[in-house]
């Protein structure tokens, strides 16, 4: 494309991004802030409407979420990162006007705590050496809607805490999903295992392993997860949200194995058609909107496709929604590893379309052992 007529379409596309902000805008700005509506709700103290000090949301934030903090400077230091996280919420809530932003129990947090103890995706160099390339499936018949929690192959959510495992969880919901596919039997699979046990380095990269609390990758994990010969149960191996236990794996305890395992293009389409032959996906995704993330659908107008964040891909949908209002648009249904309290009880939806940060671009498909004795 001529260099003058790019120039003039990144500009004019900006130029629509910001008119759509500051339209947003003044809606929000008729029916009251909704940042302050949802705080309100949720203290449930009956004063709703009134408009609130940053110190009355402190304190309901440190009641809804059982805050305590062991000296009046660590107090105010928390008030102060809790106040910058209200602006950065409201910021949020400007840029991606069809979710809700807000309190949640991160909001005490600085934005790098917030990454380095909730997320974990470590930086990818090479791809594992069983990983294969997913062959390309017909897309022309998939289903409008479609969600694997409705079909049985999705666990309830859990809560990696305040541990880097984030792709331990993605890794075990992908296999979770394709064990439920080869056996019919849906078993929640350990995480632990993952944090105590794997320690896969990239191929060429020594430097560059899966290292429990801090941080770890899904092909790694599922390369590991084919050596070692499969995963334990939760039950069998529970989660305990650190990483200075060693390697309790017992391999007569065995619960799901991997066949093998392929990273799917990038294209939405196949994307989907993978999701609903194979099971639930890991995927990774840039988690930035996810601090300040209360519900509905996300959609950025700007946001960055650095990956720091592991999640499981479970299913898709549409809906109509504001800004633009009556349009269907098409989102993605997120499985998150942050408890049932955060998001819509635990899952996020952002929207499909455009890899909107980074959603579409490391996905991967396990398929499971079908074990004789189902
Ligand atoms: C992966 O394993 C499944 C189940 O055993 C099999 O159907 C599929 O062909 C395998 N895929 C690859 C790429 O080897």
């Amino acid at each position: 494309m001529d260099r003058r007529l790019s120039l003039l379409l990144v500009s004019s596309l900006l130029a629509a991004a910001l008119a759509a902000a500051s339209a947003a805008e003044d809606l929000s700005a008729g029916d009251g802030d909704a940042l302050i509506r949802q705080v309100v709700d949720d203290g449930g103290d009956g004063r709703e409407g009134a408009p609130l000090s940053d110190h009355h949301h402190f304190s309901l934030f440190k009641r809804r979420f059982g805050r305590s903090y062991g000296s009046q400077e660590e107090h105010d230091y928390r008030f102060g990162v809790f106040r910058a996280n209200l602006r950065r919420a409201r910021r949020h809530q400007k840029l991606d006007p069809s979710a809700a932003h807000g309190v949640t129990q991160f909001s005490d947090l600085t934005p790098s705590e917030f990454r380095r103890t909730h997320l974990g995706l470590r930086r990818k160099v090479k791809l594992p050496k069983d990983a294969n390339e997913a062959p390309i499936l017909p897309t022309q018949d998939l289903p409008k809607d479609f969600d694997w929690r409705d079909h049985g192959a999705v666990t309830a959510v859990k809560n990696q805490g305040s541990c880097g495992s984030c792709w331990g969880f993605s890794t075990t919901g992908a296999l979770e999903g394709a064990n439920y596919l080869a056996t019919g039997k849906l078993v929640s699979l350990s995480e632990q295992q993952l944090v105590d046990c794997d320690h896969e380095c990239d191929p060429e990269e020594p430097g560059s392993c899966d290292s429990g609390c801090n941080g770890g990758l899904m092909n790694s994990a599922f390369e590991y997860t084919l050596k070692a010969g499969g995963l334990m149960r939760e039950e069998d191996y529970p989660y305990t949200g650190t990483d200075r236990g060693s390697c309790k794996f017992d391999k007569s305890k065995i619960a799901a194995s991997v066949a093998n395992f392929s990273v799917v293009s990038l294209d939405e389409d196949q994307i989907a058609a993978n999701l609903v032959k194979n099971g639930p996906l890991a995927i990774a995704i840039n988690a930035v909107f996810m601090q300040t993330y209360v519900g509905g659908v996300s959609c950025p107008y700007i946001c960055s496709k650095r990956l720091d964040h592991g999640v499981l891909l479970v299913g898709y949908g549409s809906a109509a929604y504001a800004p633009i209002r009556m349009k269907e648009k098409p989102y993605w249904i997120i499985k998150n590893s942050w408890g049932e309290n955060w998001g819509e009880n635990g899952f996020y939806k952002i929207c499909r379309g455009r890899n909107i940060c980074g959603v579409d671009s490391m996905v991967s498909t396990v398929a499971a052992i079908h074990t004789a004795e189902q």
